[in-house]
């Protein structure tokens, strides 16, 4: 249907309490990059969120593939959300609504590749991590800052202990070796693919003085791809330009969209 049709009831706990899951993707010459990845990653979501899903996989991907066809989707996103539905109690999920609908999708420019990008540190964990659940309130309170002094996103730490960006994942390279967090994170489906790549990659606790004292960093979701963090609070990371492991990275990820 028209999106301009589409509702969400007001009573829904996706809106009252902020209980959704959701999924992203990208559609590259017309096909969902990575699909079947995607669809294991949003179906675990909702069962984890005990969340009563009403389409298999099969029926997923062909209402995906029937909303590319129609719309003429080349190169552009796709997001499913299913909300908590409406609740006796205000609480207690229910069966809720799915979305799922195209949208325009804007990169990074080749500026941000070529420069890098600058983070802020902030002592958060995002609860129950591993859902992709819609709640992104701080980050989104934070983002009218962000604008005016020029940083990308945030990264999350506690006690000492880097998890991951708002929207996306990170790794570090030190020495040739390549870490990224296991802990609070949402398993991107963009850091599995740059594992994949990789020779080797260490999944271990990183602290945020590792991060500062590291050679290269980058963060990798749907939207950013690999992209080079070459600040982090305002300290220089490495040489203040993307590293030769990111670049690398990068050139071979392109590959999948080729
Ligand atoms: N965000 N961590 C969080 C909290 C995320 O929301 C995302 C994705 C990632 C990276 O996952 P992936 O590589 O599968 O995109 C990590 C999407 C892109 C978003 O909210 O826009």
């Amino acid at each position: 249907m028209d999106s301009q049709r589409a509702s969400l009831h007001p009573l829904d706990i996706g809106l009252i309490r902020g209980y959704a899951i959701f999924d992203f993707f990208r559609t590259v010459r017309g096909s969902a990059l990575f699909l079947e990845d995607y669809l294991t990653r949003f179906i675990n979501s909702a069962r984890k969120a005990r969340l009563p899903l009403s389409y298999d996989r099969d029926s997923l991907r062909k209402i995906i593939e029937e909303l590319i066809q129609k719309n003429s989707l080349e190169e552009g996103g796709i997001r499913m959300v299913l909300s908590g539905g409406i609740s006796e109690n205000f609480f207690t999920p229910s069966k809720g609504p799915l979305f799922i609908f195209c949208e325009s999708l804007k990169l990074p420019g080749a500026e941000k590749y070529q420069q890098g990008v600058q983070l802020a540190s902030v002592d958060y964990v995002r609860p129950i991590a591993e859902i992709k659940t819609t709640n992104y309130t701080l980050p989104c309170l934070l983002s009218t800052e962000w604008a005016a002094n020029g940083i990308e996103d945030v990264l999350y730490h506690h006690q000492g202990i880097v998890s991951e960006s708002s929207r996306s994942n990170v790794f570090i390279v030190k020495k040739g070796v390549i870490s990224t967090p296991g802990k609070h994170i949402l398993k991107g489906i963009t850091r599995q693919k740059v594992m994949d790549l990789a020779p080797y990659v260490l999944v271990r606790d990183i602290t945020l003085d590792e991060v500062m004292q590291a050679d290269e960093l980058f963060m990798t979701s749907t939207t950013k791809r690999i992209l080079p963090i070459t600040s982090v609070d305002q300290t220089i990371i490495g040489r203040g330009v993307p590293g030769p492991v990111t670049q690398d990275l990068l050139r071979k990820f392109e590959r999948f969209e080729a």
